[in-house]
């Protein structure tokens, strides 16, 4: 593939964390009317994780970013970027991304935040890989850390059983070796603002500035038409999985593993049965952490890459779909 000074773009360490706070079904039961029997048949959710009152998105994408620097075996100092994805920023400005460099003394690195939902992270993934193929960096780090407990409506059983906290990582690197390992072959991006009010968070920006009025009527909190995201979400998420795919001529057999956007057990399954995908070659750990937004790919990719299941060479994409609407894929050759 393209001559031997091509730059390409390899993911050279991943990270996650995970708040140690469990929430389980059982304790959703006594919070909203609900019952362990129906999230579990409707979503596979069992349990989310949930940050303490004190900590934000950049404590937990610092623990993800740090846990993935020790993997790829470099030095915060090394880094020319830092590009995080989130809905749940510390605070609108200064950029999440500018904290975590601080927090993690990256002296000569650039930061940035960026909002594609819980396509964050393969958005994220675009935006660095550009980078590095236009020689503008070398080496990035991409952070993807979600609060989503701070914007939940715990008062709504809709939306309250499905999220949950957490932060992934991966560290980018761009190199002119012939064949590298975890290879980014292709990315496909693509967005629907036309359903923009299907998922959001309606209060708290310059459309609806925060006031006693809007936090009366709870409108800093996530809303979302769940029967209507779940249409767009299968159809979405396997045109992004057929196209990115297709952008690196490879064709459906020959993926090894697909790692979707974990928002219900039965978006996953729908998508897997109609890519004839067997559910060794879905990676499922919705059950676990319930929908992140950005950092469910990220976490996910990071338990993938350190259950060293996965040999040199396999085709592994990554697939996801979040408010905006957006969509994405990113393929990978290990
Ligand atoms: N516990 C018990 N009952 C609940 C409930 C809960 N936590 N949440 C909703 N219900 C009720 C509803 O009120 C409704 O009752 P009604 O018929 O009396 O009004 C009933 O369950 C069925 O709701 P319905 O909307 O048909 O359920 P569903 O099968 O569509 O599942 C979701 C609801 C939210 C789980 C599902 O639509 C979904 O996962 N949507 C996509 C979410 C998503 O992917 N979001 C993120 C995209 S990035």
């Amino acid at each position: 593939m393209g001559s031997n000074n091509e730059i390409k773009v390899t993911i050279i360490g991943t990270g996650s964390y995970l708040p140690e706070k469990v929430l389980t079904n059982r304790d959703l039961e006594r919070i909203v009317d609900t019952s362990d029997e129906w999230i579990v048949t409707r979503t596979g959710i069992k349990e989310r994780r949930i940050s303490s009152p004190e900590q934000a998105a950049s404590d937990l994408g610092t623990e993800a970013a740090k846990n993935a620097l020790e993997n790829a075996k470099i030095s915060p100092e090394e880094l020319d970027a830092i590009i995080v994805a989130t809905i749940t920023p510390d605070m609108f400005f200064p950029s999440t991304g500018c904290i975590i460099q601080n927090n993690l003394g990256a002296k000569k690195a650039f930061a940035l935040d960026l909002n594609a939902a819980c396509s964050g992270f393969i958005y994220a993934l675009a935006v660095a890989y550009s980078f590095l193929k236009a020689k503008l960096c070398s080496k990035i780090l991409v952070v993807a850390s979600e609060v989503l407990s701070k914007i939940t409506d715990w008062q709504d059983r809709n939306t309250c059983v499905l999220l949950g906290d957490g932060a992934g990582a991966a560290v980018l690197s761009a190199t002119t070796e012939k064949d590298p390992p975890k290879q980014i072959l292709s990315i496909f991006l693509a967005s629907q603002g036309e359903y923009g009010d299907l998922l959001n968070m309606p209060a708290g920006g310059s459309r609806i500035p925060a006031s006693v009025e809007s936090v009366k009527n709870r409108l800093h909190f996530l809303k979302m038409k769940g029967k209507e995201v779940f249409r767009i979400a299968v159809i979405s998420m396997l045109e992004a999985a057929r196209r990115g795919l297709e952008m690196c001529n490879t064709s459906l057999d020959k993926l090894k593993l697909l790692i979707p956007h974990q928002a219900n057990i039965r978006i996953i399954n729908a998508i897997g049965e109609r890519l004839g995908l067997s559910s060794e070659q879905v990676y499922v750990n919705v059950d676990r952490y319930g929908n992140m937004s950005a950092a469910t790919v990220a976490v996910a990719l990071d338990e993938v890459t350190k259950s060293n299941k996965l040999n040199r060479g396999d085709i592994v994409e990554l697939v996801a779909f979040g408010a905006g609407f957006t969509s994405g894929s990113c393929v990978i050759q290990w």
